[in-house]
This record gives structure tokens, C-alpha cells and sequence, in this order.
């Protein structure tokens, strides 16, 4: 009973409508205030089963590693992939820190708790990641990390692509542009001068030509262009088709081909695309063995298929090359093979063909020489 004789509750209930109905804001007693903040609290609780249901299957449906942190900034609930950051593959109860051992990401959950969102780079592990720490409006903080590492790889791989390619094209295209300068400025007018300075814009060219050809060729192998027909092939004509390609450019260097591709094996693979494969491997034993050597195709049936191999008694790569090896414009000796005409995109080609075969494409290489192997499947 109120001071007036009137029902407290009633003129609270009436006052809450009023407001509700658009009136001034109703000023309840204090008791009535704290009656309300625990119904509210008693609905929350009951609510609370649904609402972590739901937000489990929202944190599984991400395709990033994400996790619900609570006030006491322990991961309350997981996704798999955020789960599998952990040492012991289960985020639940752990800190951010104790999950991924960042610094820095365990002082921006720390904010992230006091009501700030955050947004950085961190790497875990060996993999990097960009997080988003979102603060909920319960006190929760609600983490989201990206795995960037692979996008990050591939935008480094363009990026040095880019700066190679262009360096690569610099060096003819200075020397035929100071060629025909000279040539403007007064060599045209002694014959003898100018042939040479010709002959250097036409070896120059030649050089764009075939670094053009071969761009080309990559790239249309990789979108796809370069259509690729695998048929049941036989090898013998095609190791013969290659070896009759080189046959003036071995005798320059005095060089022995050998021919050891048995007449009746067959393999699967696309004619064009493995002459061109084993014309750049030749093309290499010729080019990086000395005068007099000898190189060796040959086919066998091996492990998984049949194994064609292009063999030379050269010097052979030192063994930490052979990793890099197939890397476009990776070069042993850039400047050696820029003299001999080479671009470094010969085996990235090789690579990328055998691979559209189906195939797999390797090394070996000591001193006595390197064996460069192409293993494709037997039958289509
Ligand atoms: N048979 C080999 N013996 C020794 N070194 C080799 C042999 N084959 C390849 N290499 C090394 O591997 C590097 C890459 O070969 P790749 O065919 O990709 O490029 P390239 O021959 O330099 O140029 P391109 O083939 O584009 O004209 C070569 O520069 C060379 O150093
Ligand atoms: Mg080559």
C-alpha cells in the first residue's frame, strides 16, 4: 500500500503502458527495477540452450577457423578449423593464446573484451591469417580467422613472374633499341659497321620471338587453351619425330644421339604435347653438355606407367638446383644459358605439359651426368 492508499504495482503497470503506448518514460520503484532485470535474466537462461544450438551450427557453417570467446576470455564454443589451430586439436577452455600462441592476437581478444573490435595479420603456426575480433553486446567476443596463406603465396609467385618476365624482355629490347640508334646516327653509312649492329637487332629479335612463343605457350597451357588430346601413343615414332628435330644441332656440337625407345611400347599421353616435352629436354642435354657427349632417349615400362627418359653425360646440376629446376626463368647459370639463347621457361613448359598428360616429370643428376625422366600413364 502506497503512501496515498493506491496500488504501487497497478500504477507501475499502468505507467509501463503508457509509456509503451508512446508516453513519458515510466519512473519505477527501485524493488520493481530489480524484479524486471531478473525475469529478464530468468528468460535469458532459459533461452541460453537454443541460443548456443545455434550459434554452434552458425560458427560450423564458416568456412574460416572461428570461435565464440566468453567474458573470462576462454573459447566457449569452436569450429573444426578453429579447433585444429590447437596444439591438442581442441580449442574449448583454452585462451587465444594458449590456441595459437600470438601475442599479439591474445592482447587484441584482451581489447576485443573491453569493447573494441580489432582487425590484424598474424601468423599461426606456419600459415598466415587475418583475424577479426568482434566484441557482442553480452561481454562475448566473437573471433574469425582467414587462412590468407595461400593467396599470399600466389601473389608472391605473380609478383616475382611480373618482375622476371619484364627483365627478361629488358635485355633485347635495350639492345635493339641502341642497335637502331646507333645505326640512325651515323653506322648506316659505313656498310661494315652496320651489318653488325643489324646482326644484333635480328639475334635480339629472335630472342623476343621465342621468350613471346614460350610466354604463350605457358599460358595457354594454363587456361586451358592449349587443348590437350590423350590417345594411346606410340613412342617409337614420336622419340624419332624429336630426335630427327635435333639432328643438325647435335652434329654442329659433334654429339651422338641414341635412340632406345622399344618399337612396340605405347604409352597415353597427347603426340604434340610430349614431342614438345622432349624436344626441351633434348634441346637442354644439348645445350648444357660439352662437345663429343652423348645423349640418350629411352622408354621402359616402370612403376605407375611407362617411363621415357632423356639422359646426357654433361656435367650435371649440383643437387640444391634440382628443387627449383622446373620454376619458370629458373636458371643453374643465367648468365650461360642467356648465351646459349635460353629463357628458363624450357622445363616450366615441360612441367606444365606433362602434368596436363596426367604425367609426372623428374631429375637425377651427379656427376656423370643428368637424367631428366617423364613417367606417363599406359593405357588412356
Ligand atoms: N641436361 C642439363 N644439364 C645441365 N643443366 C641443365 C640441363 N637441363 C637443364 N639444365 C639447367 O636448368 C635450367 C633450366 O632449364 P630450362 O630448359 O627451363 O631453361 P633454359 O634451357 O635456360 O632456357 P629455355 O629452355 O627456355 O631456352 C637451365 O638454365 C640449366 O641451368
Ligand atoms: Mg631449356
Amino acid at each position: 500500500m502506497s503512501l496515498f492508499g493506491r496500488d504501487p504495482l497497478a500504477e507501475a503497470i499502468r505507467a509501463l503502458q503508457q509509456e509503451l503506448e508512446g508516453g513519458p518514460i515510466a519512473v519505477l520503484p527501485p524493488a520493481l527495477d530489480e524484479l524486471g532485470s531478473l525475469f529478464l535474466e530468468r528468460e535469458e537462461r532459459a533461452r541460453r540452450p537454443l541460443r548456443d544450438v545455434v550459434e554452434r551450427e552458425i560458427l560450423a557453417g564458416l568456412p574460416d577457423a572461428a570461435a565464440l570467446l566468453g567474458k573470462d576470455g576462454r573459447v566457449r564454443f569452436a569450429n573444426s578449423a578453429f579447433d585444429a589451430l590447437s596444439a591438442g586439436g581442441r580449442a574449448d577452455g583454452l585462451t587465444m593464446l594458449e590456441v595459437t600462441r600470438s601475442g599479439d592476437l591474445a592482447h587484441a581478444t584482451k581489447l576485443a573484451l573491453a569493447g573494441t573490435a580489432r582487425r590484424l595479420e598474424v601468423t599461426v603456426g606456419r600459415r598466415s591469417f587475418v583475424a577479426q575480433l568482434t566484441p557482442l553486446l553480452r561481454g562475448e567476443v566473437m573471433a574469425v580467422l582467414r587462412d590468407d596463406t595461400d593467396a599470399r603465396r600466389l601473389e608472391a609467385i605473380r609478383r616475382d613472374f611480373v618482375a622476371n618476365a619484364s627483365h627478361e624482355l629488358r635485355t633485347p629490347v635495350t639492345a635493339i633499341a641502341g642497335a637502331a640508334e646507333t645505326l640512325l646516327v651515323g653506322a648506316l653509312a659505313d656498310p661494315a659497321q652496320a651489318r653488325g649492329f643489324v646482326e644484333i637487332v635480328a639475334r635480339h629479335a629472335e630472342r623476343l620471338v621465342r621468350l613471346t612463343q614460350d610466354l604463350l605457350d605457358l599460358s595457354r597451357i594454363e587456361t586451358g587453351q592449349w587443348a590437350i588430346e590423350i590417345a594411346d601413343l606410340e613412342l617409337r615414332p614420336v622419340a624419332e619425330h624429336v630426335l630427327a628435330y635435333v639432328t643438325e644441332t647435335a652434329a654442329r656440337k659433334r654429339m651422338e644421339l641414341r635412340n632406345q625407345v622399344p618399337a612396340d611400347l605405347r604409352a597415353s599421353g597427347d603426340a604434340r604435347a610430349l614431342e614438345q616435352v622432349l624436344v626441351n629436354l633434348v634441346d637442354n642435354a644439348l645445350k648444357y653438355t660439352p662437345e663429343g657427349g652423348t645423349v640418350t632417349l629411352a622408354a621402359a615400362p616402370g612403376e605407375g606407367g611407362v617411363i621415357l627418359s632423356v639422359q646426357d653425360d654433361g656435367p650435371g646440376i649440383e643437387r640444391h638446383h634440382l628443387a627449383r629446376l622446373f620454376e619458370r626463368f629458373y636458371r643453374v647459370d643465367a648468365g650461360r644459358s642467356r648465351e646459349l639463347g635460353g629463357t628458363g621457361l624450357g622445363l616450366a613448359i615441360v612441367k606444365h605439359l606433362v602434368q596436363a598428360q596426367h604425367g609426372e616429370v623428374g631429375v637425377e643428376s651427379g656427376s656423370g651426368g643428368s637424367r631428366f625422366w617423364v613417367r606417363l600413364p599406359a593405357r588412356p
